[in-house]
């Protein structure tokens, strides 16, 4: 069997597969996504859980132009919702029961504003996953040793870490719950 290498940027579509099965998607979910890029997870949740609704973010508005125009149907639905917006300063007056980002790295380096934002979004009882595909040779515990320090220091409970190997890559996911 091959061995499963690392780095997203190599990775077509498939490595978002992961990342749907592990949030468990079911009818009625709110989703949150912070950095959602072209939007390919977004176009994916709709087709995986129609009975679902995203609100997805990127700071670049290149990139939400692309997550517009490749879920065009879906944002015309209501069903996706696409801003152009850093996560520091988002106002939104719903609260999400899940909110994840997928190789976003502000998260291991110093989210604590990010982190802060995140907490008042977050439904009671409501969880973040934070997904990373790193690179070929890097270290996904050291990646996940400085994740839950950066969640405890912000006051989240680690719920929850583990590595999934598909598609040619290894997913890191990280759970955590606003203590
Ligand atoms: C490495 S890309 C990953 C995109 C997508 N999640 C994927 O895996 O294909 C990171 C994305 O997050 C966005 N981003 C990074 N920090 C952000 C922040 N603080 N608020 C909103 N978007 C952010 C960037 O603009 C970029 O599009």
């Amino acid at each position: 069997m091959a061995k499963p290498t690392t780095g997203w940027q190599a990775a077509g579509r498939d490595r978002f597969r992961p990342v749907i099965e592990t949030m468990g998607l079911s009818p009625g979910d709110r989703l949150l996504e912070i950095g959602c890029g072209n939007g390919v997870s977004v176009e994916m949740i709709c087709k995986a859980c129609p009975a679902a609704n995203i609100t997805a973010i990127d700071r670049s508005t290149k990139m939400t132009e692309r997550a517009v125009e490749r879920n065009r149907a879906h944002v015309e639905t209501g069903r996706a919702r696409i801003l152009t917006a850093p996560l520091v300063g988002l106002r939104l007056e719903e609260r999400f029961g899940k909110i994840f980002a997928v190789n976003v790295n502000v998260f291991w380096m110093k989210p604590a504003r990010e982190l802060e934002v995140v907490r008042r979004l977050l439904a009671p009882r409501g969880t973040l996953y934070l997904f990373y595909q790193p690179p070929a040779g890097s270290s996904v515990i050291e990646l996940q040793k400085k994740l839950r320090r950066n969640l405890e220091a912000a006051r989240f409970s680690v719920a929850g870490e583990h590595e999934i190997s598909a598609s040619a890559i290894v997913t890191s996911c990280t759970q955590a719950k606003a203590g």
